[in-house]
């Protein structure tokens, strides 16, 4: 089984291009899954509700621990028992990092050491669509705002200078792909780091 995650920050079009890649893979004779993170199982769909309704004010530390409930749900209840033939990841923990590590101040050690606790699985690879945080959220102008959303600019640079520094602490199984190309390029730029 081959996992492929994808990141980035908002608007970067993950979902367009995991869509493009299942039918890519599937046209080979692949079985595919597809998941996403917070989510993808009856209590993470709940967790995810909470971590994105803008009627609760969580703290950092606690926004945490939801992730990784979630995630811990999602390994155990789907990706360890999947037979799939590729499993493509809507996010993975990489989020975590970026996001409550590198945005909002929590230590990298501690989450690291609770992607070991989970016993998560490393993704073959792990794609980075990486734009500037205002053509992310230009093309999301007519979308609801969500919680972690309404983080405002400061908070999206650091994440974003996070996923940049982490696909660049492990070239062993990120590429890094500019999201300001067009969605045919950058499909494209991601089958060739296929092995089918
Ligand atoms: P999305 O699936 O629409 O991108 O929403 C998920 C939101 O949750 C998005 O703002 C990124 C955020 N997130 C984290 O902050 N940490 C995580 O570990 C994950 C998986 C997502």
């Amino acid at each position: 089984m081959n996992i492929i995650s994808f990141e980035g920050i908002e608007g970067v079009g993950k979902s367009t291009q995991i869509d493009l890649l299942k039918k890519f893979l599937e046209k080979n004779s692949k079985e595919v899954e597809i998941y996403r993170e917070p989510g993808s199982t009856l209590s993470g769909e709940k967790i995810r509700d909470i971590l994105l309704d803008d009627q609760y004010d969580l703290s950092s530390k606690t926004e945490l621990l939801l992730m990784f409930s979630a995630r811990s749900e999602l390994v155990n209840k789907k990706i360890n028992n999947s037979s799939a033939d590729y499993i493509l990841l809507d996010r993975f923990f990489d989020a975590s990092l970026a996001y409550q590590g590198y945005g909002r101040d929590l230590s990298l050690q501690f989450i690291k050491s609770l992607i070991d606790f989970i016993d998560c699985p490393i993704p073959d690879l792990s794609i980075l669509i990486d734009i500037s945080v205002e053509e992310g959220f230009a093309r999301k102008i007519n979308d609801k705002i969500d919680r972690i959303e309404s983080s405002g600019n400061v908070f999206f640079n650091k994440v974003r200078d996070g996923y940049l520094e982490i696909a660049k602490n492990n070239e062993d199984r990120f590429i890094i792909i500019d999201g300001s190309n067009t969605i045919e390029e950058i499909h494209n730029d991601i089958i060739q780091n296929i092995n089918l």
